[in-house]
């Protein structure tokens, strides 16, 4: 398993944190998990949770869903699993509506959530509450603008987002974007407001987790839990063909080299992070050749 982890250099007090003294409730620490693709990504969860849990003790598991099914979107059944796995809250992104079936479940389901910045009209919810040991977290998931099909400002939308989480200790935002310079400003615009600003959807994870001055945990993409040994999740050979030959080619998903792909976020006082540590962690007895 390789880590790094980023420690406050000058950790700040949070007493003015919703109005709350600093105290145990802030007491916490989070598993944030790269986007899960398809069936190899979701076994591979399975397999490496237990050892995760086992050895962080995390509060909250909180992963990205929105390749779970197949690689593109993700159905019920398979949030369901994802739930009894032991994640707490699912976050998605650009391919949320890929499954028609779905779309009843986002409105149902409280503990799974799209883009707050999304048409208000679309299916589902951008934002949701889950508590563990007497710990609020507040989930937000936020789509970026570039490149990406998003019917409201991620910057504007996230103030609406905020407001309706109300009073929580911690708050953990999953900005799904593809320009990195959307996800560095996302995080300083939210630095001393949420307790980590977290990057999905390159599926790459970057070298930059980190504290930002105010105490929020930040890193531009966490990667995602799915085969390494393709592209982004793609076959190489069908995403190799599709580039050379510039025509459609139907895309599966690889099953070579699967990691697991996320971060710890540690927190001792409310909305401020302690550490962000990056874990990224080959399937247990998978063959890393083709
Ligand atoms: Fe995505
Ligand atoms: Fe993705």
């Amino acid at each position: 398993m390789a880590e790094k982890q980023a420690s406050a250099p000058h950790a700040q007090a949070a007493g003015g944190a919703n109005g709350r003294s600093s105290s145990d409730r802030g007491r916490a620490s989070v598993l944030f998990i790269g986007d899960i693709v398809g069936g190899i990504g979701r076994r591979t969860l399975l397999e490496c949770l237990p050892l995760l849990r086992e050895r962080y003790e995390p509060t909250f598991v909180i992963a990205n869903g929105e390749n779970v099914a197949g690689g593109l979107g993700i159905t019920p059944k398979l949030a369901d699993e994802l739930i009894a796995a032991g994640v707490d809250a699912i976050t998605l992104g650009n391919h949320t509506y890929h499954r028609r079936e779905i779309y009843a479940y986002l409105e149902s389901e409280p503990r799974i959530v799209r883009p707050a910045n999304f048409l208000r009209s679309q299916p589902g919810h951008g934002t949701c509450v889950v508590e563990r040991d007497g710990v609020r977290l507040g989930v937000i998931n936020l789509s970026g603008n570039l490149y990406l099909r998003a019917g409201r400002s991620a910057f504007t939308e996230i103030e609406v987002a905020l407001a309706d989480l109300g009073s929580v200790e911690h708050i953990l935002v999953d900005m799904h974007a593809e320009a990195t310079s959307e996800k560095v400003a996302m995080g300083w615009h939210l630095d001393g407001r949420v307790t980590a600003v977290v990057g999905t959807h390159t599926h790459v994870p970057t070298a930059d987790g980190r504290l930002l001055n105010h105490g929020t945990a930040y890193i531009t993409d966490v990667g995602m839990t799915g085969p390494r040994g393709g592209v982004i999740g793609v076959k190489r050979e069908q995403a190799l063909e599709g580039l050379l030959t510039q025509m459609p080619v139907r895309f599966e998903t690889s099953d070579v080299d699967p990691w697991l792909m996320g971060v710890l976020i540690r927190c001792s006082q409310p909305l401020r992070a302690e550490s962000i540590e990056q874990i990224l962690m080959p399937r247990p007895n998978s063959s890393r050749a083709s």
